[in-house]
């Protein structure tokens, strides 16, 4: 983490899980044990029925909420897809786009990624923007080389100023839902490679200023040594997300000094 030039945002990704009546009895538990007047930011990125309750839900206890995907198109003939306009709308802030759950089952491309981005900042939303590499290719000694293409496509065309206020999350396939979290110093390589990429198309500037996340069985307890690297400044956090008193242990990790 580096406070100075960046926010820390700890972002809990629900993916496929939580009613609506889940989602109260969260907001409930959570409410009470919530640390409060610290460092970092706190986002809920929840399914998209659940948006609107969670808004109102979470509002007094700081969390800001987003959508876990969004189509790229303003509006149209897309069955079962909702646009970012319609996100913003119902009041979330943020959006992940292209995580890898979404390449790998609905056939999303470093091509639609970066068609996304743009339609999430046109709408006023923060996209969270997932790259990550498979076992495979790190064993094949590619990962670099993937990330920085996986950065430079879904960034392609974004004004530098607009840059400055994404979010990037670096999450390695075999990491996801595995229980197999990377080391800090595989974390902190790679995010601070993403840094790089971004130096070298944006400035040091806007780099320094972009908040980059590690995601990948990231929980109370190793937490706080993934955020304890300079270029890791927060996580998106699957599993540990879905239980209030984890995802507080780990925000309890992000406001150490
Ligand atoms: P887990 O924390 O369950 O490994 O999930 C990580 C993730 O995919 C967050 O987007």
């Amino acid at each position: 983490m580096n406070r100075r030039y960046r926010k820390t945002i700890i972002a809990g990704n629900w993916k496929m899980n939580n009613t609506l009546t889940q989602t109260k009895a969260f907001a409930e538990e959570i409410k009470p044990i919530m640390p409060r007047g610290k460092w970092c930011n706190v986002v809920l990125c929840v399914p998209a029925t659940n948006i609107q309750a969670a808004v109102r839900l979470f509002k007094d206890c700081h969390i800001a909420i987003g959508a876990e995907t969004c189509h790229y198109e303003e509006k149209g003939a897309y069955t079962g897809e909702i646009t970012a306009a319609m996100i913003k709308d119902a009041g979330a802030k943020y959006v992940i786009i292209g995580h890898s759950e979404r390449r790998q089952y609905y056939n999303e491309t470093d091509f639609t990624v970066n068609k996304k981005v743009h339609a999430a900042i046109e709408a006023g939303l923060i996209p969270i923007v997932c790259v990550g590499e498979s076992l495979e290719q790190r064993e094949l000694g590619v990962t670099m080389e993937l990330i920085a293409y996986q950065v430079k496509c879904a960034l392609a065309g974004v004004a530098p100023e607009k840059v400055r206020h994404i979010v990037i999350a670096y999450e390695p396939l075999w990491a996801i839902g595995t229980g197999k979290t990377a080391t800090a110093e595989q974390a902190g390589e790679v995010c601070q490679a993403i840094r790089t990429v971004i130096r070298k198309q944006y400035g040091a500037h806007v780099a320094r200023s972009v908040t980059i996340q590690y995601g990948g069985s990231m929980n109370a307890k190793n937490a706080a040594e993934l955020l304890a690297q300079p270029d890791v400044d927060g996580g998106l956090i699957g599993g540990a997300s879905l239980k209030p008193e984890d995802f507080v242990q780990i925000i309890h990790a992000a406001n150490q000094e």
